[in-house]
């Protein structure tokens, strides 16, 4: 008896559910219970229970891959395009050295070098495709970086910095076309937070990147990475809805009760909102906070339609339903209209990333494991560039009514109370910074404001670049289009002859270059506007996303596949039938809300918008009559 007993209590221990992060491997409770008294559980552990074939997309990302069933969860390992350049010395990892073994020159001197600070509006996009660019990797990557050197760790330039090995301060050099004013010679920033930093991984080996998003594209910004958070902190267990407040006789997600403590911009005491969401997204920059209250809204209005065509539904199989479609429709919209701009839809459906029909696809692999690559979400950083720094509000008659700054609306989601349906009309009629090789000023000098004296995130991106052990721009030219570049010269087919020299300024040799500036110099594909070695990187990452996603909406056979007439509404979805449906005041746009308003492309009512129709998913079986 004695021995049946213990028996069962080591298969018990055998059959924990807990689970390494970075290595996917299973521990046993002992281990588990050794993690939490070392306060490593939350980042180094995931709790994924027994995956079932036929189960839906899970809130955590586990179970996404049968076979990889651990990747796919928060705090797993992304993988690389190309293997990893860095050098060592006593500090640990560090950024590599030139090729001819010195420190790679000053990443604030390279950047005012090359890129300009001005201001030119775009002639095509708005600046509703800015805030969506923004909200978009929301969903796969982590701000938690950000929020390390402005609130954790606020002494990276000071003495205290150098003691902390987490410290990388940014160099002002003297000679800086705007600080030789201002007597500032630092930036602080802190190292990417990794799975070493974290205390998962030994500190001798490389640093790797550490993320608080799941992988795969399923709103995770807005529903959260774990069911604990989504139960208490999202579902309203009631209509399939997620919890919401009125406001002004909107949809609002709940506000946090109390002192606002992650609202830093709120300006007291008329300005207190802050919401108490499963994720910080719905707290953070402006074209997130926007895109987290309009989709959360969005939820709500399909969980509402829902309910009223299938009366038999009860709560759990309309919240998921709801779910499903507005996965799908931010995705149609991102791919199938925001990308396709961007990157052109030739290019795209020849790549494989959008589909050239109507109809279901099926690229599924169960071979690939859902994963992000670290230069994916990285490249992206170049849409910074686009960023414009005034943000104008009009009224809903397209009257302009008055300006404010982007940068003054970080962490400060209270503003918006008052603000949002001038904000929301402003958003497709105001265009987006042109698409050249000048940036805005405040994103250059101030973009954290107040929480910082000086901030210019380029710097800040090309010195994560480094960070992040990049090899240089050159191999990736490499990888893409299988040329070789051996003198400075040889980046004619890339870069337009004047802006090489710019890099022959800071660089002594092509194989220097980092990859970022690369990005930043680069002529347009053919066909689209984005530079060819982004595109490259992003088609690389979403046809593996799409391919490694078991729950991807295009696929026919797959747990609660959409139907085929269920497909085609989700397919009739664009920006301007969801501004429509969820934009405050919203009763007219452009048909394309991406594009600025013009010939071929006027402000129309509502009513003329193509919206997706719900009675798609109208359920015969629940007008049948009970037995
Ligand atoms: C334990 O870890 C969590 C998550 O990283 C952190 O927020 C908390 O401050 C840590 N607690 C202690 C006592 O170190
Ligand atoms: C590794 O280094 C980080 C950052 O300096 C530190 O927080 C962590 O405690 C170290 N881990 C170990 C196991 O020493
Ligand atoms: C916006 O930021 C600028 C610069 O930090 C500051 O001077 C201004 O007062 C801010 N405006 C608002 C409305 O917060
Ligand atoms: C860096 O952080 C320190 C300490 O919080 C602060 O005093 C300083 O102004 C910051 N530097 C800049 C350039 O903002």
């Amino acid at each position: 008896m004695f021995l049946l007993l213990f028996l069962f209590f080591l298969s018990v221990n055998a059959l924990s559910n807990y689970h390494e992060s970075y290595t996917g491997k299973r521990i046993s409770e002992e281990e588990y219970k050794e993690h939490v008294k070392q306060n490593t559980s939350f980042w180094c552990t995931n709790e994924i229970l027994p995956c079932h074939p036929l189960e839906g997309r899970r809130v955590d990302g586990s179970c996404n891959n049968l076979k990889y069933y651990t990747l796919g969860a928060v705090h797993t390992p992304q993988y690389r395009i190309l293997p990893p350049e860095y050098s060592r010395d006593d500090r640990g990892f560090e950024p590599k050295l030139t090729k001819r073994g010195n420190d790679m020159p000053l990443p604030r001197a390279v950047r005012t070098n090359v890129l300009l600070e001005g201001h030119l509006s775009d002639r095509r996009f708005t600046q509703l495709l800015t805030h969506f660019l923004v909200h978009v990797p929301g969903d796969f990557l982590s701000l938690h970086d950000t929020v390390n050197y402005v609130q954790w760790k606020p002494y990276c330039c000071t003495e205290k910095g150098k003691q902390d090995n987490m410290c990388i301060p940014i160099k002002v050099p003297d000679e800086d076309p705007v600080h030789r004013f201002s007597g500032i010679r630092c930036f602080n920033l802190t190292r990417p937070e990794s799975f070493q930093s974290a205390r998962c991984r030994p500190n001798n080996t490389l640093p790797e990147r550490i993320v608080t998003s799941t992988p795969a594209l399923d709103l995770s910004n807005i529903y959260g990475n774990n069911m604990k958070l989504l139960n208490e902190k999202g579902r309203l267990f009631k209509g399939g809805l997620l919890k919401f407040e009125m406001v002004n006789g909107a949809v609002w997600p709940p506000s946090i009760k109390g002192p606002a403590n992650l609202c830093y911009g709120n300006h007291p005491p008329m300005e207190t909102r802050c919401h108490d969401t499963p994720e910080s997204g719905a707290n953070s920059v402006l074209g997130s906070n926007l895109f987290s209250i309009w989709t959360w809204r969005y939820h709500n209005v399909i969980a509402n339609a829902l309910a009223a065509i299938n009366p038999c539904w009860d709560d759990e199989r309309l919240f998921y339903t709801s779910r499903e479609i507005n996965i799908a429709v931010t995705y149609q919209i991102f791919l199938y209209e925001a990308l396709a701009l961007l990157m052109g839809q030739h290019n795209l459906i020849n790549a494989g990333v959008l589909s050239p029909g109507l109809g279901f696809r099926d690229i599924y692999d169960d071979n690939l494991a859902p994963q992000v690559s670290m230069e994916f979400p990285f490249v992206l950083r170049w849409f910074h560039t686009l960023q414009e720094g005034i943000l104008r509000l009009y009224d809903e008659k397209g009257y302009h009514l008055r300006d404010d700054r982007i940068t003054n609306m970080t962490l400060r989601t209270g503003y918006l109370v008052d603000n949002l349906p001038y904000v929301t009309q402003g958003a497709f009629r105001q265009p987006s910074a042109k698409l050249d090789y000048a940036i805005d000023s405040d994103m250059a000098q101030t973009v954290l404001t107040h929480h910082q004296r000086a901030s210019d995130v380029f710097t800040s991106d090309l010195t994560k670049n480094r960070y992040f052990f990049f090899p240089s721009y050159v191999k990736y030219r490499e990888f893409c289009f299988h040329n070789k570049y051996r003198r400075f010269e040889d980046l004619v087919d890339a870069i337009d002859p004047e802006r090489i020299e710019l890099l022959r300024e800071k660089y002594t040799d092509v194989e220097d270059i980092d990859l970022i500036v690369g990005l930043w110099l680069e002529r347009p594909i053919s066909g689209g506007y984005v530079p060819p070695t982004l595109y490259c990187i992003s088609v690389v990452q979403l046809v593996r996303t799409i391919a490694s996603d078991r729950h991807w909406y295009e696929r026919p056979n797959r747990p609660n596949a959409f139907s085929f007439e269920q497909l085609l509404e989700i397919r009739k979805s664009t920006i301007a039938s969801f501004m429509c449906t969820v934009g405050d005041s919203v009763t007219e746009i452009q048909p394309q809300a991406f594009l600025r308003a013009g010939p071929g492309n006027e402000i129309q009512s509502c009513d003329h918008i193509d919206r997706l129709n719900i009675n798609a998913w109208y359920d015969h079986t629940c007008s049948r009559k009970p037995h």
